[in-house]
Protein backbone atom coordinates (compact mmCIF):
# COMPACT_ATOMS: atom_id res chain seq x y z
CA UNK A 1 0.00 0.00 0.00
CA UNK A 2 0.93 3.57 -0.48
CA UNK A 3 0.33 6.61 1.50
CA UNK A 4 1.14 10.51 0.53
CA UNK A 5 3.19 12.51 2.73
CA UNK A 6 5.46 14.64 3.54
CA UNK A 7 6.08 15.67 -0.06
CA UNK A 8 7.03 11.40 -0.46
CA UNK A 9 5.17 8.53 -1.70
CA UNK A 10 5.44 6.03 1.47
CA UNK A 11 5.18 2.39 0.65
CA UNK A 12 4.21 0.25 3.36
CA UNK A 13 2.68 -3.14 4.34
CA UNK A 14 -0.42 -3.45 6.39
CA UNK A 15 -1.24 -6.77 7.53
CA UNK A 16 -3.81 -7.72 10.30
CA UNK A 17 -5.43 -10.23 11.99
CA UNK A 18 -9.97 -9.62 12.11
CA UNK A 19 -9.54 -8.57 15.71
CA UNK A 20 -5.80 -7.63 16.52
CA UNK A 21 -4.73 -7.22 20.26
CA UNK A 22 -3.10 -3.76 19.30
CA UNK A 23 -0.70 -2.23 17.04
CA UNK A 24 3.25 -2.93 16.47
CA UNK A 25 5.23 -0.88 13.64
CA UNK A 26 8.11 -2.49 12.18
CA UNK A 27 11.03 -0.01 11.48
CA UNK A 28 13.81 -1.57 9.19
CA UNK A 29 17.48 -1.07 9.40
CA UNK A 30 20.26 0.58 6.99
CA UNK A 31 20.37 -0.48 4.08
CA UNK A 32 17.59 -2.45 3.80
CA UNK A 33 13.34 -2.27 3.70
CA UNK A 34 10.44 -3.52 4.90
CA UNK A 35 10.83 -7.10 4.22
CA UNK A 36 13.79 -7.52 6.58
CA UNK A 37 10.95 -7.76 8.60
CA UNK A 38 9.19 -10.78 6.59
CA UNK A 39 9.38 -13.61 9.58
CA UNK A 40 7.81 -11.19 12.24
CA UNK A 41 4.97 -10.11 9.86
CA UNK A 42 3.80 -13.91 8.65
CA UNK A 43 4.04 -14.53 12.66
CA UNK A 44 2.40 -11.52 14.67
CA UNK A 45 -0.15 -10.58 11.81
CA UNK A 46 -2.21 -13.04 13.36
CA UNK A 47 -2.62 -11.72 16.59
CA UNK A 48 -1.75 -7.81 15.60
CA UNK A 49 -2.06 -5.18 12.98
CA UNK A 50 1.31 -5.02 11.82
CA UNK A 51 2.70 -1.98 9.55
CA UNK A 52 5.56 -1.79 8.30
CA UNK A 53 6.44 1.04 6.02
CA UNK A 54 9.80 1.38 3.69
CA UNK A 55 11.28 4.76 5.26
CA UNK A 56 11.75 8.06 2.77
CA UNK A 57 14.20 6.89 -0.06
CA UNK A 58 14.27 3.11 0.74
CA UNK A 59 12.27 -0.15 -0.66
CA UNK A 60 9.41 0.70 -3.10
CA UNK A 61 9.13 4.11 -1.19
CA UNK A 62 10.09 6.94 -3.56
CA UNK A 63 13.06 8.11 -4.41
CA UNK A 64 15.33 10.96 -2.37
CA UNK A 65 14.53 14.47 -4.55
CA UNK A 66 17.59 15.73 -5.57
CA UNK A 67 19.07 17.98 -3.61
CA UNK A 68 17.99 15.55 -0.49
CA UNK A 69 14.92 17.43 0.66
CA UNK A 70 14.61 18.00 3.34
CA UNK A 71 18.66 19.20 3.97
CA UNK A 72 19.91 17.74 5.38
CA UNK A 73 18.06 14.13 5.55
CA UNK A 74 18.56 13.13 9.37
CA UNK A 75 16.70 10.58 11.78
CA UNK A 76 14.43 13.25 13.06
CA UNK A 77 12.83 13.04 9.32
CA UNK A 78 12.74 9.22 9.32
CA UNK A 79 10.83 9.67 12.42
CA UNK A 80 8.32 12.54 10.90
CA UNK A 81 7.36 10.75 8.22
CA UNK A 82 6.34 7.82 10.13
CA UNK A 83 4.83 9.86 12.45
CA UNK A 84 2.72 10.66 9.52
CA UNK A 85 2.12 7.82 8.30
CA UNK A 86 0.66 6.68 11.74
CA UNK A 87 -1.86 9.44 11.42
CA UNK A 88 -2.67 9.15 8.04
CA UNK A 89 -3.43 5.86 9.22
CA UNK A 90 -5.57 7.23 12.52
CA UNK A 91 -3.35 5.20 14.92
CA UNK A 92 -3.38 6.82 18.17
CA UNK A 93 -0.69 4.11 20.10
CA UNK A 94 1.43 1.35 18.91
CA UNK A 95 4.36 -0.59 19.74
CA UNK A 96 7.52 0.24 18.18
CA UNK A 97 10.13 -2.12 17.08
CA UNK A 98 13.54 -0.57 15.38
CA UNK A 99 16.13 -2.64 13.74
CA UNK A 100 19.61 -0.72 14.38
CA UNK A 101 18.50 2.49 12.09
CA UNK A 102 15.06 1.87 12.97
CA UNK A 103 15.86 1.58 16.59
CA UNK A 104 17.53 5.18 16.66
CA UNK A 105 13.98 6.22 14.81
CA UNK A 106 11.78 4.92 17.27
CA UNK A 107 13.67 6.64 20.27
CA UNK A 108 13.45 9.78 18.25
CA UNK A 109 9.65 9.04 18.27
CA UNK A 110 9.64 8.78 21.80
CA UNK A 111 12.13 11.63 22.64
CA UNK A 112 9.61 14.26 21.22
CA UNK A 113 7.16 15.34 23.27
CA UNK A 114 4.20 16.31 20.94
CA UNK A 115 4.51 11.86 19.77
CA UNK A 116 5.42 10.30 22.98
CA UNK A 117 1.44 9.09 23.67
CA UNK A 118 2.28 7.61 20.30
CA UNK A 119 4.39 5.03 21.87
CA UNK A 120 3.24 1.78 24.03
CA UNK A 121 6.31 -0.01 24.32
CA UNK A 122 9.61 -0.17 22.43
CA UNK A 123 11.52 -3.33 21.68
CA UNK A 124 15.20 -2.01 20.38
CA UNK A 125 16.95 -4.89 17.88
CA UNK A 126 20.48 -4.62 17.53
CA UNK A 127 21.15 -1.02 17.84
CA UNK A 128 22.48 1.12 20.08
CA UNK A 129 22.32 5.09 21.46
CA UNK A 130 25.75 6.05 21.18
CA UNK A 131 26.81 8.52 18.16
CA UNK A 132 29.47 7.41 15.82
CA UNK A 133 32.98 7.35 17.49
CA UNK A 134 35.60 9.75 14.97
CA UNK A 135 36.65 6.23 13.56
CA UNK A 136 33.03 4.94 12.40
CA UNK A 137 32.43 8.43 10.60
CA UNK A 138 35.39 8.27 9.02
CA UNK A 139 34.69 4.89 7.55
CA UNK A 140 30.93 6.07 6.51
CA UNK A 141 32.84 8.88 4.55
CA UNK A 142 34.71 6.11 2.56
CA UNK A 143 32.10 3.96 2.13
CA UNK A 144 30.10 7.23 0.40
CA UNK A 145 32.43 7.75 -1.90
CA UNK A 146 32.63 3.91 -2.80
CA UNK A 147 29.17 4.15 -3.23
CA UNK A 148 29.63 7.34 -5.34
CA UNK A 149 32.49 6.29 -7.64
CA UNK A 150 31.46 2.55 -7.56
CA UNK A 151 27.54 2.38 -7.21
CA UNK A 152 26.16 -0.37 -4.41
CA UNK A 153 27.31 -3.54 -5.89
CA UNK A 154 31.18 -3.56 -3.86
CA UNK A 155 29.34 -1.62 -0.54
CA UNK A 156 27.10 -4.92 -0.55
CA UNK A 157 30.13 -7.19 -0.75
CA UNK A 158 31.55 -5.46 2.11
CA UNK A 159 28.46 -5.22 4.17
CA UNK A 160 27.49 -8.63 3.97
CA UNK A 161 30.08 -9.88 5.95
CA UNK A 162 29.15 -7.40 8.64
CA UNK A 163 25.69 -7.85 8.74
CA UNK A 164 25.35 -11.24 9.21
CA UNK A 165 26.80 -14.02 10.91
CA UNK A 166 29.14 -16.38 9.55
CA UNK A 167 26.84 -19.56 9.40
CA UNK A 168 23.72 -17.51 8.02
CA UNK A 169 25.50 -15.63 5.18
CA UNK A 170 24.48 -18.32 2.84
CA UNK A 171 20.97 -19.21 3.73
CA UNK A 172 20.11 -15.22 4.14
CA UNK A 173 23.00 -13.48 2.12
CA UNK A 174 21.35 -13.34 -1.28
CA UNK A 175 17.85 -11.08 0.08
CA UNK A 176 20.20 -9.17 1.75
CA UNK A 177 21.90 -8.21 -1.16
CA UNK A 178 19.25 -7.73 -2.98
CA UNK A 179 17.85 -5.02 -0.60
CA UNK A 180 21.44 -3.45 -0.40
CA UNK A 181 22.35 -3.62 -4.27
CA UNK A 182 18.28 -2.34 -4.90
CA UNK A 183 18.66 0.91 -2.62
CA UNK A 184 19.32 4.25 -4.83
CA UNK A 185 23.24 4.86 -4.56
CA UNK A 186 21.97 8.62 -3.52
CA UNK A 187 19.42 7.43 -0.51
CA UNK A 188 22.50 5.41 1.12
CA UNK A 189 24.99 8.55 0.49
CA UNK A 190 22.51 10.89 2.28
CA UNK A 191 21.81 8.48 5.19
CA UNK A 192 25.18 7.75 5.81
CA UNK A 193 25.78 11.33 6.56
CA UNK A 194 22.54 11.64 8.51
CA UNK A 195 23.46 8.31 10.20
CA UNK A 196 27.38 10.14 10.92
CA UNK A 197 25.65 13.35 12.36
CA UNK A 198 23.09 11.85 14.92
CA UNK A 199 23.49 12.80 18.29
CA UNK A 200 24.79 10.63 21.91
CA UNK A 201 21.34 9.63 22.96
CA UNK A 202 21.92 7.10 25.58
CA UNK A 203 20.86 10.40 28.29
CA UNK A 204 17.52 9.83 26.77
CA UNK A 205 17.49 6.32 27.39
CA UNK A 206 17.04 7.09 31.39
CA UNK A 207 13.77 9.28 30.18
CA UNK A 208 11.69 6.20 28.66
CA UNK A 209 8.95 5.51 30.53
CA UNK A 210 7.50 2.58 28.48
CA UNK A 211 8.09 -1.32 29.14
CA UNK A 212 11.40 -1.73 26.19
CA UNK A 213 12.78 -5.08 25.04
CA UNK A 214 16.13 -4.90 24.27
CA UNK A 215 17.30 -8.09 21.20
CA UNK A 216 20.87 -8.53 20.57
CA UNK A 217 22.62 -10.67 18.27
CA UNK A 218 25.24 -12.90 19.86
CA UNK A 219 27.54 -12.36 16.59
CA UNK A 220 26.46 -8.69 16.30
CA UNK A 221 30.20 -6.88 15.05
CA UNK A 222 27.79 -3.70 14.22
CA UNK A 223 25.82 -3.38 17.43
CA UNK A 224 27.50 -5.79 19.62
CA UNK A 225 25.81 -7.21 22.65
CA UNK A 226 27.50 -4.80 24.95
CA UNK A 227 25.52 -2.22 23.03
CA UNK A 228 22.74 -3.48 24.07
CA UNK A 229 23.24 -4.32 27.85
CA UNK A 230 24.03 -0.70 27.97
CA UNK A 231 20.27 0.03 26.20
CA UNK A 232 19.00 -2.34 28.67
CA UNK A 233 20.95 -0.96 31.92
CA UNK A 234 19.76 2.57 31.58
CA UNK A 235 16.17 1.71 30.43
CA UNK A 236 14.39 1.70 33.96
CA UNK A 237 12.22 -0.95 33.09
CA UNK A 238 14.33 -2.70 29.81
CA UNK A 239 14.88 -6.30 29.72
CA UNK A 240 17.91 -7.85 27.39
CA UNK A 241 17.24 -11.04 25.24
CA UNK A 242 20.19 -12.23 23.56
CA UNK A 243 20.06 -14.61 20.58
CA UNK A 244 22.71 -17.29 19.39
CA UNK A 245 23.68 -17.69 16.11
CA UNK A 246 22.33 -14.15 14.98
CA UNK A 247 24.54 -11.35 13.66
CA UNK A 248 22.93 -7.42 13.19
CA UNK A 249 19.92 -8.69 11.55
CA UNK A 250 18.71 -11.18 13.99
CA UNK A 251 14.85 -10.83 13.29
CA UNK A 252 16.04 -12.30 9.81
CA UNK A 253 19.08 -14.63 10.89
CA UNK A 254 17.02 -16.37 14.04
CA UNK A 255 13.39 -15.79 12.90
CA UNK A 256 11.99 -18.01 15.45
CA UNK A 257 13.69 -16.95 18.32
CA UNK A 258 13.31 -13.25 17.92
CA UNK A 259 9.63 -14.45 17.48
CA UNK A 260 9.49 -15.87 21.02
CA UNK A 261 11.07 -13.19 22.94
CA UNK A 262 8.96 -10.35 20.96
CA UNK A 263 5.88 -12.76 21.66
CA UNK A 264 6.54 -13.24 25.33
CA UNK A 265 7.56 -9.49 25.40
CA UNK A 266 3.76 -8.33 24.46
CA UNK A 267 1.85 -11.05 25.67
C1 LIG B 1 21.64 -0.35 10.47
O1 LIG B 1 21.61 -1.59 10.39
O2 LIG B 1 20.60 0.32 10.48
C2 LIG B 1 22.98 0.33 10.55
O3 LIG B 1 23.95 -0.56 10.97
C3 LIG B 1 22.93 1.55 11.42
C4 LIG B 1 24.26 2.22 11.48
O4 LIG B 1 25.09 2.03 10.59
O5 LIG B 1 24.47 3.01 12.44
Amino acid sequence: MYAELNGLRMFYEDRSSSDPTGVIVFLHGFPLDHSIWRHQLDYFSTSYRCIAPDLRGFGASSELKKPAEPTPLTVDTFAADIVALLEHLHIKSANFVGLSMGGYIALAIWRRLATRKLVRRLIFSNTRAAGDTPETKANRKRQAELVKTQGTRPYADEMLPRLLAPENIERCGNEVRHMIERTHPDTIVATLEALAARKDMTDWLRRVQVKTLVIAGEKDVISPPSDSELIAREVDSGKLVVIPNAGHLTPLEQPDAFNEAMYAFLR
